[in-house]
Parts: structure tokens; C-alpha cells; sequence
């Protein structure tokens, strides 16, 4: 794991947007795997902007996001769909058809959905680079703690943990789901590069034990351990529990000096 420091959460969404921003430049036909949350509505900003400055051009950009609640219509304000037109797709020249969820409708087959999204992403060959945020309780996608970390897309129920801490978004007499589809741990690790960002005191726990802790399917997040090429990227109150904070500044001057010589990536 490349493990970045920064002294606040702007300066995290503009490394991310960095990361994206060279993906896209370099690759002729990239593929990449959105999240929704509170923590990447900043990156697509960033995103939106550069788009605008004629800096980045989405045009040969297929993606795919980790998850979408379950039954719940395109058109509903609480849909992921919903989410991503707003924060990034009604924005750029991203071409729609090519940007999927893993929806699951009324009456559908969660189970055929899921097997339909893998297959889908396989087609497409894979996805380049995955953003991810991290819950505080540690899950990726909807990965909540106990999922298999060999999983694939499927269906979840949510824990009262994420139920609580997303009720934020939901006003008070409104329906808040409590089952969705998402990519599961393998389909996260099959990525060729992952992006994880957190930021705020909440997610240091979630992020000390991703980082440091055995690798356990009780922090779904952990199972990045496992994968080749994952960056992080913390602001100051995330990092806050980590122990070897000193050694991965000193790691990332290092990598920056490679970076800046050969790009961000090894493969791109
Ligand atoms: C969103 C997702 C979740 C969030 C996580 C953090 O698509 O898959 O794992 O990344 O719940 O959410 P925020 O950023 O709202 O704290």
C-alpha cells in the first residue's frame, strides 16, 4: 500500500483527481469504478473542473460503480444513479451508455444481476482504477464487516452501523433501504489499481485497522493488504491513529520522486 498523508480533505480530492485526470490522459480506453458518498463528491469536482478548463475529456470512458440500493429507480433522488448524474455524469462528455451500476429493479433476480455485472466489467476489460471510501466500521462498497473477501456482486444487507451513519442523507419521513447490490471483495481486488480515500477523525479506527490490522474479513477494507497496487489517500484527522506516519511520509518522498520521472503508473 502507498500510503499518503495530506493536511486536509481538498488536498486529498485533488491528489485523487491526479490519479484519474493521468489514468484517462494516458489510456486510449479506460475503465473506472466510481463510489458514492459524501468523501468523493469533492474529487468529482475536481473532475468537473479540469473537464471544463479542457483539461480531461471523458469521452472514452466506460465505468462502473460499486453500488446501487436495492429496488430502487433510476429516477428516485436516493438512487446511486441519481447520485453519480449529479455529482459527475450530467457534467462531463461522458457518454451514459456506458456508465453502469449494479442495479437490481423490482422483480429482477439479484443473483442474475450479479453474475450480469461481473460479466459485464470482464467485457470491458476490467477496470483500470477503483475509487473507494471506506465506512467507519471498514467496509468497501457495501462489503459490511463478515462479507467474504472472496466476493463477488451480490446482494447485502446493510448493518445498522451504515444504516445509521447514512441516515444523514435521507429526510425523516423518507424510506431508507436497507438492502443493496455491490461489487463484492474480489471483484474490488480484481481492479488493476485501487484509490481509497478517507478523511475525518471518524474513519481513523476503519482506517488504522485496514492499514495495520490482520487481515480479517471483520474490516472488509483489509483485504487491500492483499492488492498489488492500492493507494491511499488520508487527510490529517484519518491518519490520526496510524503509528508509522513518519516512515510513510519518508516512503512517499521517495515515490514521488520515481513518480515524477516515470508517472503515477507502472502499466499506463
Ligand atoms: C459508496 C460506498 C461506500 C462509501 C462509504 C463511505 O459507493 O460504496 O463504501 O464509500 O460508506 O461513505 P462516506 O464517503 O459518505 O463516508
Amino acid at each position: 500500500m502507498q500510503i499518503i498523508i495530506f493536511d486536509d480533505a481538498q488536498q486529498v480530492a485533488a491528489n485523487a483527481a491526479e490519479w484519474v485526470a493521468e489514468l484517462i490522459n494516458k489510456k486510449s480506453n479506460p475503465v473506472l469504478g466510481l463510489a458514492t458518498g459524501s468523501t468523493p463528491i469533492s474529487l468529482y469536482q475536481q473532475l468537473v473542473n479540469k473537464y471544463q478548463a479542457n483539461q480531461l475529456s471523458f469521452k472514452n470512458t466506460t465505468s462502473f460503480n460499486l453500488d446501487e440500493y436495492l429496488g430502487i429507480n433510476a429516477s428516485n433522488e436516493q438512487s446511486y444513479r441519481h447520485f453519480m448524474n449529479e455529482n459527475l455524469f450530467d457534467h462531463v462528455d461522458i457518454d451514459k451508455n456506458r456508465t453502469f451500476l449494479p442495479t437490481c429493479n423490482q422483480g429482477e433476480n439479484p443473483r442474475a444481476q450479479g453474475l450480469a455485472y461481473e460479466e459485464k466489467i470482464k467485457q470491458a476489460g476490467g477496470v483500470d482504477l477503483q475509487i473507494l471510501g471506506i465506512g467507519a466500521n471498514g467496509h468497501i462498497g457495501f462489503n459490511e464487516p463478515t462479507s467474504s473477501l472472496a466476493s463477488r456482486t451480490r446482494i447485502k444487507t446493510l448493518t445498522k452501523q451504515t444504516l445509521t451513519d447514512n441516515s444523514r442523507l435521507f429526510k425523516q419521513d423518507e424510506f431508507q433501504p436497507t438492502l443493496a447490490m455491490t461489487m463484492g471483495i474480489a471483484t474490488i481486488l480484481d481492479a488493476r489499481y485501487v484509490l481509497l480515500m478517507a478523511t475525518g477523525e471518524k474513519k481513523s479506527q476503519a482506517v488504522k485497522d485496514m492499514i495495520a490490522g490482520p487481515l480479517s474479513a471483520m474490516c472488509p477494507a483489509s483485504a487491500l493488504q492483499m492488492h498489488e497496487n492500492t493507494i491511499v489517500l488520508l487527510d490529517k484527522a484519518a491518519a490520526s491513529k496510524l503509528e508509522e506516519q513518519e516512515y510513510y511520509q519518508w516512503a512517499n518522498d521517495q515515490n514521488i520522486k520515481i513518480n515524477q520521472k516515470f508517472g503515477l503508473y507502472h502499466n499506463y
